[in-house]
């Protein structure tokens, strides 16, 4: 029933991607968006660069309708592919291709998938707990409610959504299984409300923080972005570009560190008079800084206010 909805979803700083990418005007050129999503990053770039080949991967059905559709202007130029974007060097040898010129990866959720309530993102509406991007993975929201150990939960509480109280929650959240199983969003809401109350103005509502946290554990979501770094690193070819837009502080931090690590030579403690871990930087930084959105994007479209977007280049 969700594939029936419209896809709604407006790129983000697509302009920024496509120019931090420098990808070649008019030479043929490979890149992987590994989230194509409903295909807005892809489709511009198929548009601006006329012998751009894209591999889009997404982990939903979906998104990748929405993308054929969206992008069936070139469709002899791009190749779409469901799965986890960290498997993308398979995906690659797959259609035949060892490197890269550029890599996008647009990071989260996309709008349909929030607004659907049937999928369960969103706390604003009532639905099944679900938030899985691929519906094929086993682990929905509810199962780690209602059968993760308290100490796994309170962990997931603690890292991925930042809150205070994980051990409380998780505790809470024991309890009130024991009673009733977590079926839907709203009992998710009614245990944050009993156990954290009213958020404190300014800050975002502790249902976003709790939802976010199952949500990035469901979908191993940092586990997913380190190993898909990695591997991009080593696909791209010498002068290609990886850009990555974060939107949230977790993953931006993952992609700050990845950059900064991978454009330092010898990681070896200070002192030692000999590198010993033989280290050798392999990308060069192009943004030192994050490139956020325009006021006229985030006027445009409220989703863009968090966005960072990071790029480096194969050495
Ligand atoms: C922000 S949206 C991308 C939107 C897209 N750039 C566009 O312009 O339409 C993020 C997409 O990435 C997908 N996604 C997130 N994590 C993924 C992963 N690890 N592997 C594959 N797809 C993933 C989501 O299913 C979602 O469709």
């Amino acid at each position: 029933m969700a594939a029936e909805r419209k896809f709604e979803h407006i790129p983000v700083l697509a302009e920024e991607a496509a120019e931090l990418l420098d990808l070649p005007a008019d030479a043929p050129a490979r890149l992987i968006d590994g989230t194509v999503g409903g295909g807005g990053h892809s489709a511009l770039l198929l548009k601006r660069f006329p012998r751009l080949e894209i591999l889009g991967i997404d982990r939903d059905a979906a998104a990748l309708e929405a993308a054929a559709d969206k992008c069936s202007f070139a469709s002899g130029r791009i190749a779409l592919v469901r799965g986890d974007f960290a498997r993308m060097a398979e995906f690659s040898s797959g259609i035949g291709w060892s490197e890269v010129d550029g890599i996008l990866l647009d990071i989260g959720v996309s709008s349909p998938q929030i607004d659907t309530p049937e999928r369960g993102f969103s706390w604003r509406s009532d639905g099944p707990l679900d938030m899985r991007m691929d519906d094929r993975n086993p682990l929905t929201a509810g199962r780690l409610l209602n059968q993760a150990p308290e100490a796994e939960l309170a962990r997931i509480f603690r890292e991925y959504g930042e809150i205070v109280q994980a051990r409380k929650l998780a505790r809470a959240a024991v309890a009130m299984r024991e009673t009733q199983p977590f079926g839907t969003t709203r009992d998710l809401v009614r245990l944050c409300d009993e156990v954290l109350g009213v958020s404190r103005p300014g800050r975002l509502p502790h249902p976003t923080l709790v939802f976010q946290a199952l949500r990035i554990a469901v979908n191993d979501e940092l586990g997913q972005l380190e190993r898909a770094l990695e591997s991009g690193v080593r696909m791209l070819k010498k002068g290609g570009r990886i850009a990555v837009i974060c939107f949230h502080s977790l993953e931006d931090r993952i992609v700050k560190n990845f950059f900064r690590d991978e454009s330092t030579g010898c990681h070896c403690p200070p002192g030692l008079p000999v590198c010993r871990c033989g280290h050798r930087a392999s990308l060069r930084i192009v943004t030192k800084k994050p490139v956020v959105a325009s006021d006229a994007e985030v006027a445009a479209n409220r989703r863009a206010a968090c966005a960072k977007l990071r790029a480096a280049e194969k050495l």
